[in-house]
């Protein structure tokens, strides 16, 4: 058991729960157990936390205690409850899930769902040559013991150069290798946040960063990206002078899930402002590979940096394949050794043979990106193709790289969305998973890292539901009017 939710709180999650599409024709006990289901799979309600009792949730539904007995009955039916007489009831999954990388739980053998849910391509064809050729390395480290806390010198001085050609002079002593950006973050929080310290990030943001700032305790402030526009340059440095934050955690390059490029110009503002007020940034380079539209990447945050304030993080997976686990973070070389310090009691170091993998990946590079370029810019116009065909009131700003973009919807349903599209095999991640507080209803992140063909299939699936949902009770997402 991780922890308990309350009756209001699970009420603010369920927020519209009784007007799912087919309402109609399904009692209130099951469109509730169907709302927790969803909130199970789209990751906000944690598995092993503990329901709130049946009186207590019904009053804070305002509904009869009988319809949340029978919700939880079906639940433990499901398999998505376990209860304990005079203990309560944990959340829980049946039979065989893994999580995926934005959070979300999902069968394992579930072939059939277009999983839209996750942002990552499937490897490129260049991997298993790699994966051969760096078995035929392999001899030359096996004479050692294989611990490398900051990574194989072959790989950070690959990684070392391709900063340098990026304009940033950086050698391999800045470099440690880590299994992952994900990791990366984490072991530089462990490093720069005390508990409790306030993080500035991007709303919407990643939510697997936020699940890493909640991990180390950090106390969260945002600034909102605006839809079209992206960060708003004197609200974002307003909000670094105001609230001093201790780290900002930001994504300049092609944002997920908005798709926006930072300009050069708040770049070098961002950084001079950070040092102004004493604030650290964590720098996430995930997508800098992936422009398309022959659009330039503006040169690196930290080649504004001075003052060692600025951590880069990056990695394999997105230009390359998730499965790799190899990511890494681009600091000063004494922060290099504080978090090898820290990261011997963690993991120790990555995987060897993965690592030259990566080596060898890297020194195809050139041709293995343009490649991906190319697919995801394909897909991408695939993707919208079919939005402006199906779904015509949706409003997106056409990003020029990374995998994803940030549909706003024509009314506050992503969550509904979500879970209606489970039903017709079609796996969303909803808007407010990149937020706090449940906001971003009317938000949805598509990624176009599936096949072309896969991605009209899925927004005609998901235009299909959109009307249902309209045909179930449009009333209830309606703006709520102003009583003033
Ligand atoms: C912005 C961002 N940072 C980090 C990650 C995690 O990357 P990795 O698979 O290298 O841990 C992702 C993956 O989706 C991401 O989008």
């Amino acid at each position: 058991m991780t922890g308990q939710v309350r009756g209001v709180q699970l009420a603010r999650l369920l927020g519209q729960w009784h007007a799912l599409p087919g309402r109609r024709r399904s009692p209130d006990y099951a469109a509730l157990a169907g709302s927790v289901r969803g909130l199970l799979a789209d990751g906000r309600l944690p598995l092993g936390v503990r329901l709130p009792a049946e009186r207590e949730l019904a009053e804070a539904l305002r509904i009869s205690r009988t319809t949340v007995t029978a919700a939880y009955r079906q639940l433990r039916e499901t398999g998505h409850l376990a209860s304990r007489r005079g203990a309560g009831s944990w959340t829980m999954l049946p039979g065989n899930h893994r999580v995926a990388s934005t959070g979300l739980w999902t069968p394992l053998d579930d072939r059939e769902m277009l999983d839209l849910g996750v942002a990552a391509l499937a490897a490129p064809p260049q991997l298993l040559s790699a994966a051969r050729a760096a078995t035929e390395d392999l001899p030359r480290y096996l004479s050692g013991a294989g611990y490398h806390p900051t990574g194989i010198i072959e790989l950070r001085e690959a990684v070392a150069e391709a900063y340098t050609a990026r304009g940033l002079p950086t050698s391999a002593d800045q470099i440690m290798v880590t299994s992952g950006t994900q990791h990366a973050l984490d072991l530089v929080l462990r490093l720069a946040l005390t508990p409790g310290g306030t993080v500035l990030v991007e709303s919407p943001t990643y939510p697997n960063a936020l699940a890493a700032l909640a991990g180390r305790r950090a106390r969260i402030t945002t600034h909102g990206l605006a839809a079209d526009a992206g960060w708003e340059p004197d609200l974002l440095l307003g909000s670094l002078r105001q609230t001093r934050p201790m780290l900002a955690y930001l994504i300049p390059e092609f944002q997920n899930p908005t798709g926006h490029l930072m300009p050069a110009s708040l770049r070098e503002r961002v950084v001079a402002a950070a040092h102004a007020v004493g604030t650290d940034l964590i720098i996430d380079e995930s997508f800098v590979d992936l422009s398309m539209d022959g659009t330039e990447v503006p040169p690196p945050v930290a080649t504004y940096d001075r003052h060692s304030r600025v951590v880069s993080i990056g990695g394999m997976s997105k230009p390359y394949w998730g499965g790799l686990r190899i990511g890494w973070v681009r600091a000063s070389a004494p922060q290099v050794q504080r978090l090898a310090a820290v990261r011997v009691g963690v993991d120790m170091a990555s995987p060897v043979l993965d690592q030259l993998v990566a080596v060898h990946l890297l020194a195809d590079a050139e041709a293995i990106v343009a490649d991906r370029r190319v697919q995801l810019a394909v897909q991408r116009d695939a993707l919208l193709g079919a939005l402006a065909h199906r779904l015509p009131e949706w409003r997106v700003t056409v990003p020029r790289g990374g995998v994803t973009l940030w549909a706003e919807l024509d009314g506050p349903v992503s969550s509904a969305l979500a879970r209606a599209a489970e039903e017709v095999g079609v796996r969303l991640a909803p808007g407010p998973r990149f937020g706090l507080d449940g906001t971003l209803e009317r938000f949805l992140r598509l990624p176009f890292t599936l096949p072309a063909a896969d991605l009209v299939e899925a927004v005609g699936r998901i235009a299909a539901i959109r009307y249902d949902l309209d045909r179930a009770g449009r009333q209830r997402w309606r703006e709520p009017s102003v009583i003033a």
